[in-house]
């Protein structure tokens, strides 16, 4: 694996073109099974995730193609993310490749359309970042509701929906609030039931309101997209579209970490605020300027950081995914602050690594107290989830010294060029490519085979 080495102390200074939403590209490159004729994305962010999604449609039968990258005008700033078109050449596929489904929890967000589409779905597992619990039953609960009936087979969750789907009322809130994929899902799906789809306790997330704006414009027939109660009206077909996605809020409120963690200030190019209102107030708390100006939002430190208490929410609330950031931050503010993880309790992997750096945190269950130290120091750290490798990478950007961050391979999946955008911006981080491994032949011996996977048993266990 990657790492990265980041000599620390440098205050950023300049302007960085913000990426398309990963958060949203993946369900909409999802979305675009359920269209004949070509799609046209722009702003999907070259990132591993997108990859993985990448080659799930191409195992279900689509053509995907990336033009050209996109050159910023901004000085030093790394090409980024050309358009992307897709295209169902085989729509005969329910069976996309193991391996990535298990690697990303977006995977999920094929079974909606598979189902209204082709009426058959077969999914492993999906896997994803290691922040706790991440349950579907959700998204099996709301597509069942619409006429689905699923059932696990070698490992994999198997949906079958051969009369089509109907539209029905399904309510998608969990003991910690909306599912964000899952409404996305059962939206998705709906917009090809028969009839009227009503979900009640939708999550309300941007990323939502993306996917709605493009299934409309495919000619589906959603309203309340942005609110707790979603209404689709089935239609007989959906066609292909030209779409922009929605500037990723995840990276710019990294970004704006980055500002103020380094006393530095920078001008994040295509941002939106009106995303970000919660983390905006916190960090503002924490002392920092943030104004959007002309399209761009500029973000300038303040003196020293203040503490603030924090808790994650469902949208419009505080984002689970600036949790970590904003704890690195905090990390070195004047005075304790209280951070209640409410969305993953568990999520707090960060808290001991940056403890290798000298911040001092106390986590009980789902809180964590931070009692903010002058500097931090640098030290060899471990990713062990996306937004932990971000607030491990902004931490190491503010401490004295060199720190090395290993696992970046967590960061690719949802950052696109991360290292050379700071770099452009005066931050100084080399990334460090793994060493090949070493394959030991031995004169005259045959490779090994490898080993045998005994099969799981195949009975049919119904699981919604
Ligand atoms: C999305 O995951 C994001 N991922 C996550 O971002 C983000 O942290 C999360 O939403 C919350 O905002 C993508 O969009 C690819 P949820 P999602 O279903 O939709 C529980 C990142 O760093 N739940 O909204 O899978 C769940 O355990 C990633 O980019 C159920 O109980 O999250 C959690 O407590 C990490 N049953 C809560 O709901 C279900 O069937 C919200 O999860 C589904 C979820």
């Amino acid at each position: 694996m990657d790492h990265f080495l980041i000599r620390g102390g440098s205050r950023l200074s300049g302007t960085v073109e913000i990426s398309g939403s990963k958060n949203a590209a993946l369900p909409i490159m999802a979305a675009c099974l359920m269209t004949d004729g070509i799609n046209r994305l722009h702003r999907v962010p070259a990132l591993s995730d997108i990859d993985a999604m990448t080659r799930l449609l191409v195992d279900l039968g689509c053509r995907v193609r990336r033009e050209a990258p996109r050159k910023i005008d901004i000085p030093n700033h790394p090409d980024l993310d050309g358009a992307m078109t897709i295209e169902v050449i085989d729509p005969t596929s329910v069976d996309p490749g193991d391996d990535d489904a298990r690697s990303m929890r977006a995977s999920i967000c094929m079974l909606g359309p598979l189902l209204a589409r082709r009426g058959k779905a077969i999914l492993a597992q999906p896997g994803g970042c290691s922040i706790g619990e991440r349950p579907i039953d959700l998204h099996l609960k709301g597509l069942s509701k619409l006429g689905a009936r699923f059932y696990r087979e070698d490992g994999c969750i198997v949906g079958e929906a051969p009369d089509g789907l109907r539209g029905a009322t399904v309510f998608l809130c969990g003991a910690s609030g909306p599912t964000v994929l899952g409404t996305i899902n059962v939206m998705t799906a709906a917009t090809l039931a028969e009839g009227e789809t009503r979900i009640v306790g939708a999550a309300c997330e941007p990323e939502v309101v993306d996917t709605a704006r493009l299934l409309n414009a495919m000619g589906a027939k959603i309203t309340g997209a942005g609110t707790s109660e979603i209404v689709i009206e089935g239609v007989k077909q959906l066609h292909a579209v030209e779409h922009t996605i929605i500037p990723d809020r995840i990276e710019t409120g990294t970004f704006m970490v980055a500002a103020a963690i380094t006393g530095g200030e920078l001008r994040l190019r295509g941002a939106r605020l009106d995303h970000l209102v919660a983390f905006v107030d916190r960090l503002e708390q924490a002392g920092a300027k943030v104004i959007q100006q002309n399209g761009d939002v500029l973000v300038r430190a303040g003196d020293r950081p203040q503490s603030v208490d924090y808790v994650t929410w469902p949208y419009p609330g505080y984002p689970t995914d600036l949790q970590a950031q904003l704890m690195a931050l905090l990390s070195t503010a004047d005075g304790k602050s209280r951070v209640i993880e409410h969305i993953y309790p568990q999520r707090f992997k960060h808290a001991t690594e940056l403890a290798k750096m000298g911040a001092q945190i106390d986590v009980t269950g789902s809180t964590a107290w931070i009692d903010g130290v002058n500097t931090l120091v640098a030290a060899t750290v471990r990713a062990s989830d996306l937004r932990a490798s971000a607030a491990l990478l902004l931490a190491a950007m503010s401490a004295s010294g060199s720190s090395k961050l290993e696992r970046v391979d967590h960061i690719d999946r949802g950052y696109e060029k991360i290292e050379q955008k700071l770099a452009c911006v005066g931050a100084e981080i080399d990334r460090c490519p793994a060493k090949p491994k070493l394959t030991v032949s031995v004169l005259g011996r045959e490779p090994e085979t490898a080993p045998t996977v005994e099969p799981e048993r195949t009975d049919r266990q119904i699981v919604a």
